[in-house]
């Protein structure tokens, strides 16, 4: 195959940031995807609904006059988050999903949920209106190992929660275990986004030959099996599955330092990066699924009416080992190999 025409895709789960870095970023998304789940974790955070309709504002006004592009807002699940608000917020449209992030488990979540007994009011009343609980899906406390972290949560915070809320619709983002894709396999309501670095760095791609800042994220990259794990389910078709890209752009000075940020920018070559690993196991013709087709199935939205075009070229297609932004460069996510898929070609 030498081309392959799908719906345009979507992605699940993104980090746009803000000011100058959202500028610079933004119409690397828009580009290719015709929308994309917004992640709140600014400084501060996006906690109120009036939050989000400033936040939106400033992403539409970043955006170049020629895209089209729907952000789907979140809001940051607080101790404090007021069920009421986040009701009104899904009920105008505006808010799409709440995000939970666990106290200190990724890049600015320290006002992230402690105690989720105080998040309890809330979290019933989304499963009350059917709106989804996206979690970042790792335990934050010392004790356990940082590769073991999504394996715990799933034990001791997502089932118990499953348990005591079934009806409550819980997207488990940027899965990187074996046991991520067990679990969204097995259970009702829930469903799984998975990265493009996860299907593509093990845990060996950040730490081997010398520490590779750009290779970390969080959730981290786990051991091989795992991984091939989440190439299986990403091109199997499954409904439950589908692309959240989690491109999250830092400065290089940020990444490139003694205690480095977590996150891997992609935007700019996901899908080119896709084609070549759905092409590598045989499974081209599942990219639209997990791409295109299972997200908006799951948030209960259509499909993209449009279509884009990948093209395999005889050449390797370049990408810059850096953007510019005006906060100062962000290294791009090198995949190791060269993709020959090219998007609109
Ligand atoms: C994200 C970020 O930088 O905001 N980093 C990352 O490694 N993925 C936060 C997150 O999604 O965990
Ligand atoms: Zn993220």
């Amino acid at each position: 195959m030498t081309s392959l025409t799908i719906r345009r895709p979507d992605d699940w789960h993104l980090h746009l940031r803000d000011g100058a870095m959202l500028a610079g970023v933004l119409p690397y998304t828009s580009r290719h995807f015709a929308r994309a789940i917004i992640m709140p974790n600014l400084v501060p955070p996006v906690v109120t609904t009036a939050d989000a309709t400033a936040y939106r504002a400033r992403i539409m006004a970043a955006l170049p006059e020629a895209h089209t592009f729907e952000p789907l807002m979140t809001l940051y699940l607080t101790e404090g988050t007021s069920p009421d608000d986040v009701e009104e917020g899904a009920k105008s449209g505006l808010i799409t999903a709440v995000k939970l992030y666990p106290a200190g488990a990724t890049t600015n979540s320290h006002s992230g949920v402690r105690n989720f007994e105080n998040a309890m009011p809330v979290l019933e009343r989304m499963a009350k209106i059917g709106l989804p609980l996206c979690i970042h899906g790792e335990v934050t406390t010392p004790d356990v190992d940082i590769f073991d972290r999504e394996a715990v949560f799933i034990a001791t915070v997502l089932e118990p929660l499953k348990k005591r809320l079934p009806e409550l619709k819980v997207t488990m983002e940027h899965i990187t275990t074996e046991d991520g894709v067990d679990y969204v396999n097995q259970s009702d309501n829930i469903a799984g986004t998975i990265t493009t670095h996860h299907l593509i760095i093990n845990r060996n791609n950040i730490l081997v030959g010398g520490i590779r800042p750009h290779y970390y994220c969080l959730p981290v990259a786990k051991r091989e099996k795992h991984r091939l794990a989440l190439r299986k389910a990403a091109t199997s078709g499954n409904k439950k599955f589908f692309l959240g890209t989690d491109s999250a752009p830092h400065v290089d000075p940020l990444k490139e330092c003694a205690c480095g940020c977590a996150g891997c920018f992609t935007a700019i070559n996901t899908l080119s990066c896709l084609a070549h690993v759905f092409e590598e196991d045989n499974a081209l013709g599942q990219l639209e699924a997990f791409a295109s087709l299972n997200g908006p199935a799951w948030y209960g939205l259509q499909p993209n009416v449009e279509k884009i075009t990948l093209v395999k070229r005889d050449a390797p297609i370049e990408f810059p080992d850096q953007i510019e932004t005006g906060d100062g460069p962000v290294t791009v996510f090198d995949p190791i190999f060269k993709s020959h898929w090219e998007v609109g070609g």
